[in-house]
C-alpha cells in the first residue's frame, strides 16, 4: 500500500498545529517538512524551531525536505528537532558527507533529485540511504503541474534499487492521475501539498491519492 505524505507548504500556517493534528486524524502516514533557505531554491519557509514546536503534537513520522545549499551545518539541529528522515539534495554541497552525518544519529536518510538531475548519482551512495525522493516539479513552490517524464525516471531508479530496502517517494504535482503513474512504476510515497488541502475533507482526498 502507497504511503501518503502531506506537504504542509499547503496548510494555513496560521494554525499548523490544528492543521497537522487533522492529518494526524485524517490517516496521513507519515507529515512531509519543506525547508527551504532562499538560496537553493527562491523561497523561503521554515526551520528547526518550527518543526519541533510542533514535534509534540503528533507521533507521525517527520518526513524532513532540505532545499538548502548547505544541509551539512543543519542537519544536527533538525535531528534535535525531531525529524525522523533528513532528506538533502544530490545537488547540494557535501551531500555523501551530510548523508553520513544524518545515519550517525541513528534516523533514516534520503537523496532528492532535481528533475533535470541525472539519477545515476546516487549509484555511490545506494547502501547509505533509506529514502529517493524523485522531484516531480521543480522545487521551490507548491501547486506545479507534474513533469511527465517523471514515471519514467522512477522505473529506472527502480531497477537500481533492487535487492536494496530503500523506498521510492515521489514530490510535486500529485493528484489522482498522477499517483497512479508513479506508483505503477514503483513508487512508495507520496508527497502532497496541494490534493490534499483542497477541501477540508483531507481522509477523502488522501483516500483519492490512495
Ligand atoms: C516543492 C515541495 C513539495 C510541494 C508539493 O518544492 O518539495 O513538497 O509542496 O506541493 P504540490 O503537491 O502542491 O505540488
Ligand atoms: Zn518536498
Amino acid at each position: 500500500m502507497v504511503l501518503i505524505a502531506p506537504s504542509i507548504l499547503s496548510a494555513d500556517f496560521s494554525c499548523l498545529k490544528d492543521e497537522i493534528k487533522a492529518l494526524d486524524a485524517a490517516g496521513a502516514d507519515m507529515i512531509h517538512l519543506d525547508v527551504m533557505d532562499g538560496h537553493f531554491v527562491p523561497n523561503l519557509t521554515f526551520g528547526a524551531p518550527v518543526i519541533k514546536s510542533l514535534r509534540v503534537h503528533t507521533k507521525l513520522p517527520f518526513d524532513t525536505h532540505l532545499m538548502v545549499d548547505n544541509p551539512a551545518l543543519l542537519v544536527e539541529s533538525f535531528y534535535q528537532a525531531g525529524a525522523d528522515i533528513i532528506t538533502v539534495h544530490a545537488e547540494c554541497k557535501d551531500f555523501t558527507k551530510t548523508l553520513q552525518k544524518i545515519k550517525s544519529f541513528g534516523i533514516k536518510a534520503g537523496v532528492a533529485l532535481k528533475p533535470s538531475t541525472d539519477e545515476n548519482i546516487i549509484l555511490d551512495v545506494l547502501d547509505m540511504i533509506d529514502v529517493v525522493l524523485v522531484m516531480s516539479v521543480e522545487p521551490g513552490f507548491g501547486g506545479q503541474s507534474f513533469i511527465k517524464t517523471t514515471p519514467d525516471k522512477i522505473a529506472r531508479i527502480k531497477k537500481m534499487l533492487a535487492g536494496k530496502p530503500a523506498q521510492i517517494e515521489v514530490d510535486g504535482g500529485i493528484n489522482a492521475v498522477t499517483a497512479q503513474l508513479c506508483v505503477h512504476q514503483g513508487a512508495d510515497i507520496l508527497v502532497a501539498g496541494t490534493a490534499v488541502f483542497q477541501t477540508k475533507d483531507y481522509r477523502q482526498n488522501m483516500d483519492a491519492l490512495r
